[in-house]
């Protein structure tokens, strides 16, 4: 595998591992950019210097994504915020890199979430590729392992997708500690989305059964948020979780989805059970056609965890 020329635009825990893990992959960051950089500069802060701390050398920093669009690189690293909807700014970034005939690697679920198919129809008219393994189950390789199997030969996916859902359930469970508390240290830790009820609301592991989905219909149907049935965590109270503790079993928000379904919500789980995985851990149930079911499971979230299958996808790119 060649070193690859990296442009990251987004500044998050994501994006700022990357920029710093990627010599280590051999890969250079030509390009980095964060709209949030933009306050920065206003205070008057150099904004290289303080891109320079992330560790990249030699490149554009910038406030303008649009500027690192134009830089000089191979692979286009998409690591803003998810948004929902229109999947704004990040899908602009993405068909302004497949415009100029570059790859791109996303960790922002947006674009392939909610406009998966105008996204493949951005690729197919691209000499650049686009991958997206860091969307589902943070360092895990999910959708890589989807590939490998093809998509056709698995059947349905089920697990835990949110790391933060998943701390706040395990500690509330284990520790009798309240909601809040627990939420706070969540956040804390940076596994957290931008807004937290992305993840307590369960809508972030909606959007990654929603990849999922996307990838095993393999274009023959379109899922967006809107197709999934979402129920979070918020209003599971720690009561549930002792009764729960009494009969041998604890709940955790589980994702499902199958060719007609995509869902999520909190469900009792044996504590034995696979999927009674603890803290920020994500655990993804593969059923196949011709292998039974397959157990992949590991850190879910997290900076360097998820920059890690970003830097994967980038390595599997020619
Ligand atoms: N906030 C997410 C989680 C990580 O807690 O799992 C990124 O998807």
């Amino acid at each position: 595998m060649s070193g690859k020329r990296l442009a990251v635009v987004g500044a998050g825990a994501v994006g700022g591992s990357v920029v710093e893990l990627a010599r280590e992959y051999g890969h250079t960051v030509t390009a980095f950019a964060d709209s949030a950089s933009a306050a920065v500069d206003a205070d008057g802060i150099d904004v290289d210097s303080v891109l320079a701390r992330k560790g990249s050398e030699g490149r554009v920093g910038s406030a303008d994504p649009e500027a690192a669009l134009d830089a000089d690189y191979d692979v286009l690293v998409e690591a803003t915020p998810t948004t929902l909807g229109d999947a704004e700014p990040g899908f602009s970034h993405v068909r302004g890199a497949l415009e100029r005939d570059r790859h791109v690697v996303l960790a922002n679920k947006g674009p392939v979430a909610e406009r998966y198919a105008d996204l493949m129809a951005l690729e197919r008219e691209s000499a650049g590729e686009v991958r997206f393994e860091a969307t589902v189950g943070g360092a895990i390789p999910v959708l890589s392992t989807v590939e490998d199997l093809r998509p056709g030969h698995v059947t349905a996916a089920r697990g835990v997708l949110n790391g933060t859902a998943n701390f706040i359930l395990s500690r509330m469970a284990a520790e009798g500690l309240g909601y809040e508390h627990v939420l706070a240290e969540a956040q804390d830790l940076g596994v957290a989305e931008a807004d937290p009820a992305f993840d307590v609301e369960g809508t972030d592991a909606a959007l990654k059964c929603v990849i999922l989905a996307n990838v095993l219909a393999e274009g023959a149907r379109e899922y967006t948020l809107a197709d999934a049935d979402v129920e979070g965590i918020q209003n599971v109270p720690g009561s549930a979780l002792e009764l729960a503790a009494e009969d041998g079993q604890t709940i955790r928000l589980i994702g499902e989805c199958t060719p007609d379904t995509v869902r999520v919500s909190p469900r009792l789980v044996p504590q034995n059970a696979a999927l009674a995985v603890t803290g920020t851990r994500n655990i993804v149930q593969l059923e196949t056609e011709h292998a039974g079911q397959l157990n992949i499971s590991g850190r879910g979230a997290g900076g360097p965890e998820t920059a890690s299958a970003v830097l994967a996808d980038v390595g599997r790119l020619d």
